[in-house]
């Protein structure tokens, strides 16, 4: 693929990821259940995290996928970190890089424009942006008192949780939430959302028309 768009026609094969990840990596894992179960054609062929030890490493150890680790501690700045999570992503022949709780900035560069998706545990733009990361997206959404929240999967730019939304689903605050039990509801949300919109990819269904996202039909 020669341009910047997400491709116009069915990818006819599967789809070849890189997941940059800096925790648990819960939606790693849920990415290759699904491939495994044959619901998602897709391919991780490398894992890169932003810090050492961390479960989402040893998840793709267990799969059996190249990982790397990309200390952003270690780094000055942006950008130095940036060069080195694109060198680490040399020679995989990636079509999209899949961000999955990334708690660092990503910078798609010409490379990977419209390449990138994110996750988000809320209907971005509210609750979203830089500091808005695991529970205390959850502990916001209470604290304002909102009836409904949910996930957001969008292609990823160069600020944080920003970028054209490709789904969003819903899912409702109850009276008795905790950050706990609702970050259960929206995980659950997220284990369809994520594999869905990298479907939709994959099927060549999405357009970029502006910042808005359009799907064709199949
Ligand atoms: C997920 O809930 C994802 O939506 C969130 O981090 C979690 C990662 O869980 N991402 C963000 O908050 C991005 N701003 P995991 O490490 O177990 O996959």
């Amino acid at each position: 693929m020669s341009d910047n768009l997400p491709p116009s026609e069915p990818l006819g094969r599967p789809v070849r990821l890189a997941v940059l990840l800096s925790g648990g990596g819960t939606t790693l894992q849920n990415i290759l259940d699904r491939i495994e179960s044959g619901a998602l054609d897709a391919e991780v062929r490398i894992v890169v995290s932003s810090r050492p030890g961390v479960r989402g490493i040893e998840r793709a150890n267990a799969a059996g996928i190249d990982a790397a680790v990309v200390h952003r501690k270690q780094y000055e700045d942006g950008r130095s970190f940036n060069d080195a999570l694109h060198a680490a992503l040399d020679g995989y022949e990636i079509d999209l890089v899949v961000l999955a709780g990334f708690m660092s900035l990503f910078e798609p560069r010409d490379r990977f424009r419209n390449r990138v998706m994110n996750i988000h545990p809320a209907l971005i733009p509210a609750f979203s942006g830089a500091g808005f990361y695991g529970h205390r997206v959850h502990e916001a959404v209470l604290a304002a008192g909102v009836r409904v929240s949910g996930c957001t999967v969008h292609l990823a730019d160069d600020e944080y949780d920003h970028g054209p939304i490709i789904t969003q689903k819903t899912v409702p605050v109850l009276d008795d939430d905790t950050p706990d039990s609702l970050a259960a509801r929206v995980h659950l949300a997220e284990n369809d959302a994520y594999p869905e919109a990298i479907r939709l990819w994959g099927d060549g269904r999405l357009r970029l028309d502006g910042n808005r996202i359009r799907i064709a039909a199949e």
